[in-house]
């Protein structure tokens, strides 16, 4: 890749590639993740290594890497310059790469033109949006990133869940009072726990994944048929419904009344003889359907254990309070939030790449940053740009629902 440089006049205008302007640099600035919890960082020092080898100047704010295990001092010998202040971070930073999305405040303090790339959760984060909006900030929402074979090496959606999967089947261990594997001692033999899965994307996956390699009995659910393949090859039972509610682009479509009937029977009956169960099932943009009543709960056994991943847009159970543990009758149930961020050290590295190839698309052949975004991935990804908000739902969302 050529060294990436941008040109900037006497008054801080920024262009690629311009006559008679000095080259310098661009500048990537990493601030330290402020939401209460976040552990995670947006590069790890093996990815600003590349960076700073392929011409980047990477500024990194002081301790921003040291709840994900990444001290200041690996940074710097990684090639970047660790900063303390906001205002030092920032000044004639060119990109900003983030975890978690920019609250207003940290809005304010962009530059025109500056260019944030992270998780912007765009509904629940209008006031920063309309605020970048304004400030003519460009923002790319990883979220947004088409789930294209081009585009798996930045798909931090998929990253952060393989993450997420991991660790609720490790909670689902640790709460349950029972061991997971078949154990044959002097003392008598043990048997296996069950865990179900429900919804078997890439957290379920890697749930199913983490709960075989602890020994457990796993069966999985989707409504999409073809998640069965996959359920199974993980060695696996997938439980078969007679429908298949596989929608646009591989996400699930909403059930029909009398499919929603069927699968609640089918999926109560399971999870009344589950130790553990992971539910991950989830409709994009909507409410979390549930698939565990309080009246399921009631029929489990006293010490089961529900992880619910869904906890942060409804619950898959009806019981689920996000961020809280609850216990009812005897069953504990989980509602976590943000699991990623209790791996900080790979979910940081997984999504310090994906960020890595993501910035690879904004570099032109000159080494400049592009100036149109043209390439379908920046088109589908790009939140705000010059002024406009360019996502369609978002800027309904903004007109107060009006399209
Ligand atoms: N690059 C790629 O090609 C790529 C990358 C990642 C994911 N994907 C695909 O995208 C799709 C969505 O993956 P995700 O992990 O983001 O999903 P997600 O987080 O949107 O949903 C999790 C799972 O819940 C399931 N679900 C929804 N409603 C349900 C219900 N009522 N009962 C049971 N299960 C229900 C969904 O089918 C999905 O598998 C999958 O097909 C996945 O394989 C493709």
């Amino acid at each position: 890749m050529s060294t990436p440089v941008i040109a900037q006049d006497d008054k801080g205008i920024i262009t690629a590639g311009s006559e008679g302007l000095t080259a310098m640099p661009v500048v990537i600035a990493i601030p330290k993740e402020l939401t209460p919890g976040e552990q995670r960082v947006a590069t790890v020092p093996e990815v600003v290594q590349n960076l700073t080898r392929s011409g980047y100047e990477v500024r990194i704010e002081h301790n921003a890497g040291t709840d994900a295990y990444y001290p200041d001092d690996l940074f710097i010998a990684a090639g970047a310059k660790i900063v303390s202040g906001r205002a030092e971070l920032l000044n004639g930073a060119r990109i900003v790469l983030r975890v978690q999305p920019p609250t207003p405040a940290d809005v304010d303090q962009l530059a025109e033109g500056t260019i944030v790339i992270g998780f912007m959760n765009p509904a629940n984060n209008l006031e920063a949006i309309a605020r970048m909006r304004d400030r003519k900030v460009t923002a790319f929402a990883l979220e947004f990133v088409p789930r294209i074979t081009r585009a798996q090496s930045m798909d931090a959606l998929s990253s952060q869940a393989m993450a997420g999967g991991y660790v609720a089947a490790i909670l689902g261990a640790d709460n349950c009072p029972k061991f997971l594997p078949m154990l044959m001692t002097a003392a008598g033999t043990i048997r296996p726990a069950t865990v179900l899965i429900l919804g078997a994307g890439v957290a379920g996956l890697m749930a199913i994944a983490t709960a075989k390699r602890l020994g457990a009995i796993v069966l999985a659910y989707d409504v999409r048929r073809a998640a069965g393949e996959q359920v199974r090859s993980l060695g696996a039972k997938f439980l078969e419904l007679e429908i298949n509610a596989e929608g646009q682009g591989g996400y699930a479509r909403e059930l029909t009344p009398e499919e929603k009937e069927k699968e609640q029977q089918m999926v109560s009956a399971a999870v009344a003889r589950a130790d553990i169960v992971i539910t991950t099932a989830a409709i994009p943009g909507r409410k979390a359907p549930v698939l565990i009543t309080k009246e399921t709960v009631a029929t489990m056994h006293p010490g089961a254990v529900i992880i619910d991943l869904a906890a942060e847009t409804g619950g898959n159970c009806e019981l689920t309070q996000a961020g809280k543990t609850v216990k009812e009758h005897g069953v504990t149930i989980i509602g976590p939030q943000n699991l990623p961020a209790r791996v900080p050290f790979h979910s940081s590295q997984m999504y310090a790449k994906n960020l890595q190839s993501f910035l690879a698309l904004l570099v032109n052949k000159n080494g400049g940053i592009v100036r149109e975004f043209t390439d379908e991935i920046l088109v589908a990804s790009l939140l705000v740009h010059a002024g406009t908000v360019r996502h369609g739902p978002t800027r309904d969302l903004l007109n107060g629902g009006k399209p």
